[in-house]
């Protein structure tokens, strides 16, 4: 399936892969980033933001020990109607100020007594959850403290496409690796790709 104009949740990326095995190609890029800057004996991996979960069974098909988050809603329904989120462990769960707490207590395995993520893959994730978390630097403080503190080392994400109209504090990767930062610190990157490790 062709990346073009097409929806991050369309139906069709999903019919492509019950029908043919295919993964969309909008997952190619930080799939590859994923692969070079950490490996699966690393730890369990978050697909924050899964939507229909294709990337975190991608990943997993890969090798990696995939847990996934997502708000619930269609695309969340879409991929767990045909299987996707299949021996993934998921979170549905809107993720702002309210639900940190439950989205600290499940990242660290204590809810479920499991090994915590230590690696969080977010395609175009965060400046959604800038918003959702109240929209200022000190309110995306809060989840990325959570982050940090619940055990997670590395943060693989892919920003945005950067638009000269986009007035988004978060429009690119760059701005996105900054939001996060001083808690992680970015060690590498390319293009809208950033690998950020937890400081300290
Ligand atoms: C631009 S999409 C990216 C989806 C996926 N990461 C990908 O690249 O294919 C952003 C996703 O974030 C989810 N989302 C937005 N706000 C959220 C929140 N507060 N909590 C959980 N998920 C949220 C949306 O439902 C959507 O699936």
């Amino acid at each position: 399936v062709s990346a073009g104009s097409t929806r991050f949740d369309a139906e069709e990326y999903v019919t492509a892969w019950v029908e043919r095995g295919d993964y969309p190609k909008i997952h190619v890029p930080i799939t590859a980033w994923v692969r070079e800057n950490v490996g699966p004996e690393e730890g369990h991996v978050l697909d924050l933001c899964s939507s229909t979960g294709l990337l975190g069974r991608k990943l997993a098909q890969a090798g990696y020990r995939v847990r996934a988050v997502e708000q619930p809603g269609p695309g969340l329904e879409l991929g767990r109607q045909n299987r996707v989120y299949e021996h993934i462990p998921l979170m549905p769960l809107k993720i702002g100020p309210d639900t940190l707490d439950d989205l600290a207590e499940w990242l660290s395995g204590r809810l479920t007594a499991t090994e915590p993520v230590r690696t969080v893959v977010a395609r175009r994730a965060f400046p959604e959850l800038w918003d959702a978390m109240g929209g200022t630097q000190k309110d995306f403080a809060c989840l990325v403290e959570v982050l940090r503190a619940s055990g997670v080392r590395n943060i693989l994400l892919e920003g945005r496409q950067v638009s000269k109209r986009s007035t988004h504090p978060l429009a690119s990767a760059a701005d996105e690796a900054r939001a996060l930062g001083p808690s992680f610190k970015a060690v590498a990157w390319r293009g809208p790709l950033y690998h950020l490790v937890a400081s300290g």
